[in-house]
């Protein structure tokens, strides 16, 4: 997708051979700031600290990660060991957990020697598969766009989204947003509310960043405001991403898809979750069991923001000292989720449905 009307990805090798780039999410909207990474510690840290964020990017970073690792030790121990180190991250994803496994897979088949250089070819691969995968899941979901659009007889179809599950979040398309950049390019009327998804505000920072930057019409809304816009008739389907679904087709996803979830059904309004069969965990038979992430209290005590003199500042918003509680998904139950748009085609989410497919 576009940066300053130049065609980007948000992770990239470096053609020199020195390592991967990503683009340094934490600096956005403010900056845009490559960053080279060149060994295991620099993409641990890159996931860690939120660099990269978003499932099908946090996968993909870590086989490079991984690929990385294994200029210093190709051995099986240190491919285990450096695995381990990526795996512990972030726990909510699953991508990650796979992308490991597929880099394991394939590596363990062959002698130390030939690693190293097999190991960036397949990151790459799983790069490029990322970037198939979206762009299917943006077909899959067009038809579903256009199906609301059929009802607005021209006019524009408002499309609520959460977090950021754009081409920021994967290598290139995203997966919530896929479908509306596939619209936009089919001449379909939208406009995106994006919810500014607190305490990290990747809806604010990241999802109204890249589509202004698509020029997709969009409205920033609090975290609170999407269902008072569903009452009014304001929005016509909901689509957000995933990062991990369940056996059974729960979905878990950025704190706050819940309530969205809720508000949609009792305004009897779609609600899509998008995401690619790679962030299927079949191994987990329902949403209670998936480890949800809780992350430090100072991001809801503390906000960055750019002050009015340029300078990117932190301001406290709570009494000093207030303790915070800050888990980082929620898990929508599949009874709320209208389909499942995958790069396969879009599946209920029930055990039924979804079994067979990861
Ligand atoms: O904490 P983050 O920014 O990694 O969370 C990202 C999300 O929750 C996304 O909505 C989800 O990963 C889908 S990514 C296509």
């Amino acid at each position: 997708m576009l940066i300053d009307g130049a065609r980007r990805q948000s992770i990239w090798p470096d053609p020199e051979g020195e390592g991967v780039f990503i683009l340094d999410q934490t600096l956005l909207p403010h900056a845009v700031a490559t960053v080279l990474l060149r060994d295991l510690a620099d993409a641990a840290r890159a996931i860690k600290d939120m660099q990269v964020r978003g499932a099908p990017l946090i996968g993909v970073t870590a086989a490079f990660g991984l690929a990385l690792a294994l200029r210093a030790d190709s051995s099986d121990a240190g491919m285990a060991k450096a695995a381990e180190v990526l795996r512990a991250t972030r726990p909510t994803a699953v991508n990650l957990a796979w992308a490991l496994a597929r880099m394991t897979e394939f590596l363990q088949q062959m002698p130390d020697e030939l690693r190293r250089d097999a190991a960036f070819a397949f990151a790459r691969h799983l790069a490029e598969k990322d970037i198939a995968c979206n762009e299917a899941i943006g077909d899959h979901g067009l038809a579903l766009i256009r199906a609301a659009a059929e009802k607005r007889n021209g006019a524009p179809v408002r499309i609520l989204t959460h977090c950021n599950a754009g081409w920021l979040a994967t290598v290139d398309w995203g997966t919530a947003t896929a479908p509306i950049y596939k619209a936009q390019a089919a001449g379909v009327p939208l406009h995106v509310f994006v919810d500014e998804t607190r305490p990290r505000n990747q809806g604010a920072s990241l999802t109204a960043f890249e589509l202004g930057q698509q020029r997709v019409p969009h409205t920033l809304i609090v975290d609170n405001a999407g269902g008072h816009l569903m009452q009014r008739g304001e929005i016509d389907l909901a689509i957000v991403g995933a990062d991990r679904i369940a056996a059974n087709g729960d979905v878990c996803n950025k704190i706050g898809t819940y309530l969205k979830a809720l508000a949609a059904r009792d305004c009897g309004l779609p609600f899509y979750v998008a995401a690619p069969v790679s962030t299927l965990d079949p191994a987990l038979a329902e949403g209670g069991l998936i480890p949800i992430e809780e992350r430090a209290q100072e991001e809801v005590t503390i906000m960055p923001g750019l002050a009015a003199n340029g300078e990117v500042v932190a301001v406290r918003i709570a009494p000093k000292d207030t303790p915070a509680r800050n888990p980082g998904f929620d898990v929508t139950p599949a009874r709320l989720v209208s389909g499942i748009i995958t790069e396969k085609g879009v599946f209920e989410a029930s055990k039924e449905a979804l079994a067979g497919l990861a």
